[in-house]
């Protein structure tokens, strides 16, 4: 499933993050790949440790703690911390598919983050570059995907992807991976097509004790499911 979630962040959030890019320090993409990625990506991105990299990926967790939509649709167990990358000058990414498993922090606080869910943050507005798509190759054909400054695109990791040549200007973007607590894509969409259609009775003034019994088997399946 593509979920497209729109205005995760405010637009005055999106102009204070992107006054931080511009004086920001960028090293070279291939600093977070392995040898398959390497052939193909071309980008940049803040350095894993940068200060301004964990500092803005706070604000981008702490803005998808306010989104229920996010919440539905990932049901996030564990979030790798976001990343920022740069494409311009003709930086592209071409097709490749994310790792599964990655390291997240280091020493005595080294865990693993399963990557479920790829997550891409847009910052610039699609009139302000030329290319830059993210596409996504899934087994109903191929998706071009560019999203308004703001808005986020959440997409299977197991999906193949490519970020198409940025040819005008700069395509800035935060992205990060997000373990769900629902390992089965298909268990996962069930639950959020049901929440949905639960939270659309609710405000739609339906029966309140089947809303209720509904409810009751929306978490029952999640506890079923959930891995925790
Ligand atoms: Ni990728």
């Amino acid at each position: 499933m593509l979920l497209h979630i729109p205005q995760v962040l405010a637009a005055e959030e999106v102009g204070r993050i992107r006054t931080a890019l511009d004086g920001a320090e960028w090293t070279d993409g291939r600093e977070t790949v392995g040898a398959q990625g390497a052939t193909v990506k071309r980008n940049l991105q803040l350095a894993e440790a940068s200060p301004l990299k964990a500092e803005l990926g706070q604000r981008v967790l702490a803005a998808l703690e306010r989104n229920a939509l996010y919440f539905s649709a990932a049901l996030p167990l564990r979030v790798l911390p976001p990343r920022f990358n740069r494409y311009e000058g003709g930086g592209h990414y071409g097709f490749h598919v994310d790792g599964a498993v990655m390291a997240n922090g280091a020493g005595k606080a080294r865990g693993h983050v399963r990557s479920d869910l790829s997550c891409t943050l847009f910052l610039c507005d699609p009139d302000e570059y030329d290319g830059g798509e993210l596409v996504v190759s899934d087994t109903y054909g191929e998706h071009e995907v560019k999203l308004p400054a703001g808005d986020m695109i959440l997409y299977p990791s197991s999906s193949l992807h490519r970020v198409a040549p940025v040819t005008r200007g700069a395509r800035l973007a935060s992205f990060f991976w997000v373990q769900s607590m629902v390992r089965d894509e298909g268990n996962r969409r069930m639950l959020f097509e049901m929440d949905m259609a639960i939270e659309a009775l609710r405000t739609g003034g339906a029966d309140s004790t089947a809303v209720l019994r509904l409810t009751g088997i929306y978490h029952n399946l999640l506890r079923q499911w959930a891995e925790v």
